[in-house]
């Protein structure tokens, strides 16, 4: 089995292939990556970046569904870059970000897109080609070592939790220009937060809970004992140590995405996010992906939630 089969079986949704640049994903609808290559990766989504087919199938995902452009294009406006020269994609991946940030910008601007993944930047280079764009692999917490001072913004989206927030919001202030705007999101799950169209939307079992159901049933999983853990990174804790690191928050509120069912199955077989964790291989989890979403429409409206900060740099 292709390991790219929720891309490209019933979507649910076709207006939303509408992409040019779907065109990129074409070879990983092929037999191409065979079984044997098939990666087994860690359970967690911080480590495990760096690796062939989550970096080719991320890119295919965000090429077919709007929600990393979605969020990305939303940090960019509240980041007010027109008429900016320097900005820095942080954690960016394969350059949805700074897609939506060149789009944006005069002639005259620079972005630096900086990942720890050349996996990720690599698959990002063979689609997006634009002169004002350059690509720096190394770490957030280290991008001061990269990047010199002035920059006009920083923004960076669906990844600071993965970082040393502590550090990386030290290094992003010394990069920043006074005044400049650092701008980023926080997935709700990490940030504690949900958005009131998330608590709507739920009127059935989510799509990660009958992945686990049907673990659980043919696979004798056992799920780890729930226990009420803090968020990884909410507001309060944010707001501290960005004003440790020198800067004033200007904005923070929650967002919504909506997305559905067929959007989750697709991010769900990106091999970095399948599901569920533990000792099982990818293709039985994407398995158990078939299983669960035959158990759901398609076309079912899911929402995620985003806690978005704009923060600006202390004069
Ligand atoms: C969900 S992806 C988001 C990519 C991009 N911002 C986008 O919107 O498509 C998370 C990214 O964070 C990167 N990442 C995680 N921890 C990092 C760190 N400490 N420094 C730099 N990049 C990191 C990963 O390599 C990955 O490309």
């Amino acid at each position: 089995m292709c390991w790219t089969w929720a891309f490209s079986r019933d979507t649910g949704s076709r207006s939303a292939i509408t992409h040019p640049r779907r065109r990129a994903c074409r070879p990983l609808f092929s037999e191409r990556v065979g079984r044997e290559e098939t990666p087994v990766v860690p359970p967690d989504a911080v480590a495990g970046w760096d690796e062939r087919h989550t970096a080719e199938a991320y890119a295919c995902f965000t090429h077919l569904f709007p929600m990393y452009t979605n969020t990305s294009r939303d940090l960019v406006e509240r980041a007010e870059l027109r008429g900016s020269r320097l900005v820095v994609d942080l954690c960016g991946g394969t350059g949805v970000t700074a897609g939506a940030a060149l789009a944006v910008l005069p002639s005259r601007a620079r972005v630096i897109s900086l990942d720890a993944s050349a996996a990720m930047q690599e698959v990002g280079r063979r689609s997006l080609h634009d002169t004002r764009l350059s690509w720096v692999t190394a770490r957030a917490e280290d991008v001061a070592r990269h990047v010199g001072e002035g920059a006009d913004a920083v923004v960076c989206n669906s990844a600071i939790w993965k970082t040393d927030t502590m550090a990386t919001f030290t290094a992003v202030r010394s990069v920043l220009r006074p005044g400049g705007r650092f701008v980023f999101n926080i997935g709700g799950g990490f940030a504690g937060v949900t958005h009131p169209d998330e608590e709507a939307a739920r009127t059935g079992p989510s799509l990660s809970a009958l992945i686990q159901d049907v673990a659980v049933r043919d696979y004798g999983y056992v799920p780890p004992r729930k226990t009420r853990a803090r968020p990884k990174l909410p507001l309060e804790v944010v707001r501290a140590q960005l004003r440790a690191a020198g800067f004033r928050v200007l904005e923070a509120g929650v967002v919504a995405h909506h997305g559905t069912m067929a959007e989750k199955r697709a991010w769900l077989s990106i091999p970095i996010f399948a599901q569920p964790e533990g000792d099982l291989t990818y293709e039985q989890r994407m398995e158990i992906l078939r299983k669960a979403y035959a158990l759901v429409a398609p076309g079912q409206v899911t929402v995620t939630s985003w806690l978005v900060v704009v923060a600006q740099a202390a004069g």
